[in-house]
This record gives structure tokens, sequence and C-alpha cells, in this order.
């Protein structure tokens, strides 16, 4: 019998007590105790206990980083086994091999027949920072082009990347100058208004004709040192782009000799079914950032990239924890773990694909249902013809969801992310699409 979450009132006494706690002493993040407020306890593979006893389905994975679920033997014993060795001995200066081990791995699962390096850092903003000094150094271009709606964090350079919501950009400019913002090839919602699925051939011919006549009169392209893009927009709504737009992207870029930044901190590390999410375009980018997934809940980031374009002096770059050794030792098990999912990912990925569309066809407000592998999502709107925004639904559904022990994210404007731990089976899927599908009507009451 498949375990469900148990929910008996949420915020519970001991929760309520915690979060008053947490806002009188800590800086405000994203927290929305309105809807989620969960104070963790322990967790489980997919489940989550809080500190009052309720149970909950994690299909928000700690943001994307539980991969392999929680507390995950392997990963727990290979903490345990390297923290009795050493916790930190500074690769900035000195060496140990597992670190090396990764680095090797993490070169041979990235597509590219070329040589490869890693730098390693401790969040997905820092893989992007060091991928843009990377770039910038390693090609003399200072420039990028990037997407709108993209996120790839919140330090003060990256930040001129990230074009998701403006709360993230004000007050803090400015930011670094010379990116440069094009539409992404969002098949359900796009500048032209093209319905992407059925013509994405157009929508894709639309993006390139807007760099040209428009990106590319006043940015000289011999300036641009990469495209920066997410293989799927995460934060912005979980936005697959038509299939073959990186194929077209890599074929534009290599006319002007400008770069591709995968940044796959959200979308690798096996969450599409593949290892990295750009394979299921069949292009090779010059770099890949990681983060989050990668160290199974132990900070870890990084760039992998094309060692041609490597800092190539002692000093360029460096960070004192970037490579942490427990962190490593939990990666080397987190990758092995994940390489034995992906068939699973895919098969369940498409079930619960495939459930989704039902409650699309089913639901006036569900606009779209995307997603590849267990990124998934839905976009909600207040009739499918107009596909006006419908956050207040969404919003509400994310809420009446946790009140039943169903952990949901929201995403873009409208939207809410499915983004189980990769090890979900079947029946849970089930047991969480009834939960939405109660959330959902108790919304629209
Ligand atoms: C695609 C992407 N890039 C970068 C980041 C930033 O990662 P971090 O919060 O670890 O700095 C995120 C975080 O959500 C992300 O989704």
């Amino acid at each position: 019998m498949v375990k469900r979450p148990v929910v008996k009132e949420l915020p519970g006494p001991k929760a309520k007590e915690v979060i008053d706690r947490n806002f009188k002493f800590l800086a405000q993040t994203t927290q929305d105790p309105e809807t989620l407020p969960i104070v963790i306890e322990k967790g489980e593979g997919i489940m989550v206990y809080d500190v009052d006893g309720n149970a909950f389905y994690d299909f928000g994975s700690g943001v994307g980083v539980m991969n392999v679920g929680h507390v995950h033997p392997k990963v727990v014993e290979a903490v345990k086994r390297q923290a009795e060795k050493f916790t930190h001995f500074a690769l900035n200066d000195f060496f140990y091999e597992n670190a090396v081990v990764l680095a090797q791995k993490l070169g041979e699962l990235s597509p590219g027949d070329f040589e490869k390096k890693v730098v390693y850092q401790n969040s997905g903003a820092e893989a992007n920072e060091a991928m843009m000094k990377l770039v910038k150094y390693g090609t003399k271009r200072k420039r990028f082009i990037a997407f709108y709606h993209a996120f790839h964090g919140r330090t003060q350079a990256v930040l001129s990347l990230t074009a998701s919501k403006w709360v993230q950009q004000d007050g803090f400019f400015p930011t670094m100058p010379g990116i440069e913002h094009i539409p992404y090839p969002n098949p359900y919602r796009n500048p032209w208004h093209i319905d992407g699925y059925a013509d994405p051939k157009e929508l894709i011919n639309r993006v390139f004709e807007f760099l040209e006549d428009y990106v590319f009169k006043h940015v000289p392209p011999h300036e641009v040192g990469a495209f920066v893009f997410e293989p799927i927009q995460g934060e912005g709504g979980y936005v697959v782009p038509p299939k073959d737009f990186f194929k077209e992207l890599r074929k534009f870029a290599d006319k002007y000799g400008i770069l591709l930044a995968d940044d796959e901190v959200q979308m690798g590390v096996g969450r599409t079914g593949k290892f990295w999410a750009i394979e299921n375009f069949g292009v090779a980018p010059d770099t890949i950032q990681f983060g989050k997934a990668i160290g199974g809940g132990i900070p870890l980031a990084g760039v992998v990239h094309r060692a041609d374009i490597a800092f190539d002096k002692p000093g360029r770059h460096a960070s004192t924890f970037g490579g942490n050794p427990v962190a490593i030792e939990a990666a080397l098990e987190v990758v092995e773990i994940v390489k034995g999912l992906l068939p699973h990912v895919q098969e369940v990925g498409e079930y619960l694909h495939k459930r989704l569309k039902e409650f699309e066809e089913k639901y006036e407000v569900i606009g779209d249902a995307r997603g590849i592998g267990l990124a998934q999502a839905v976009e909600f709107v207040k009739n499918k013809d107009t596909k006006e925004k419908n956050a207040e639904v969404r919003n509400k559904v994310a809420k009446e969801a946790a009140k039943r022990g169903l952990i949901l994210l929201g995403c873009g404007d409208n939207s809410l992310r499915f983004i189980p731990p990769l090890i979900v089976q079947k029946e849970e899927i089930d047991v969480a699409m009834e939960i939405f599908e109660d959330a959902l009507k108790a919304s629209l009451k």
C-alpha cells in the first residue's frame, strides 16, 4: 500500500511558533506562510513530515534539489564517510581526488566531442557568475544575450541576466551592462501570438528575425560572448521551447562565433529523463551550469565548460568552499543514482504529463499542461480563448493542495510546477492527482 499524505491542521501550533520567530530573526526571502506554512521535522523519499506530525508529498523537491529523494541512504552514507575523513581542505590551494573523479564524470556525461573542464561553486547564481567570467575571459567578448522570463540567480552580475519578475530587480539597478534580452520561444504565450505547438517553425523564425532585425541593429554580434538560456524555463513557468529551437540557436550562434551557455541549475541532473535537459534537444552547449540537485541537498554547483575557454592563470577565479569534499562525495552517489533512474523518469514523467493533459481537457481554468519527464507544470487562465492569466486560482490551488498534503510550488505569473523527486512511483502520482483535483475543485467554489 502506498503511503499517503496526512494533514490534521496546517499550520499546527508548533509550526506557527517557528514561523513567527522566523520572521522576527531571519531576512525576508520568498517564503509565503499564507500558502506553504510548512516547518519540516524530517524528510524521507518523496515524503516530508512537519513539526506537528503532518505528512506531505514533496512535489517541489525542495525547489528542484531533492531529485534522489530526501535522506537517500547512499547520500547519507557518503556524507558520513567523507565527514569522518575531512570536511574541508580548500580546493583553491590543495588537492583531493574525489573532486577530480566527479569533474571527469561530469565532463563525460556532457554532450560535445571536445575537451572539458569543471569549475566548482556553491550555488546556481555563483555558477552563472563563473560562466560569465569564463566567457568574457575566454572569448574576449563582453556582451551576453539572455531571454525574457529567464531566471539565473540573484547576485549582482547574474541579476542582469534574470528577467523573470520585476521584484527581483526592483531597487538593485544598476546591474551589469551589456545584456540584451530576447523573447523565449514560448509555444503557448509569445509576443507574436503564434500557436507554437501547431507551428513551431514559425515561432522559431520569429525569434531569429527579432535577433537579426532588431537586436543586431544596435548590438555588434562580434561583441557577444554567449547566449545564456535555460533548456526549459523553470522559474519563468516550466516553458518548453520547440524541439528544434536549440539546433537553430546553435547554427545561428556558430555563424557569429557566439557560445551557448546552458543553465541546467533547475532542469539538469535527471529532471527531464536525460542527465542534462539539453540532451532532449540534440545540441552540445559550450558551458553547462549546474547546481541544486547535484549535491543531493548539500550545496554544490559549478560549470562544465570547453577546455579552450578555461581560466589560464592562478588567481583568475577561485572559491573557498567551491567543491566542498562532503558535497562532492554526495554528488558522486547522486550521479550514479540519477543515471539509474533515467528510464523510470521518462516513464513516470510521461504518465504525469498525460494525467495533467487530462485536467487541461477537463477544466476551463487550465490553459496549458506542459513539460518533459518530471519537469511538468500547468498554467491557469480565466478563459481558454483569451488566455487571461489566473494567478488567483493558481494561488488558491497551491494553498488547498498543501492543506491536503501535496506540496506544489508556483512558477511564472500563473503556473504551478509538478517536480517530485525522481523516485516517485506511478501510484504516488495517482494520489497526487487525486489531491490536486480536490484542491482545484475547492478553489473554483
Ligand atoms: C535556472 C536557474 N539558475 C540559477 C538559479 C540560482 O540558483 P541558486 O539559488 O542556487 O543561486 C536557479 C534557482 O532557482 C535556477 O532555477
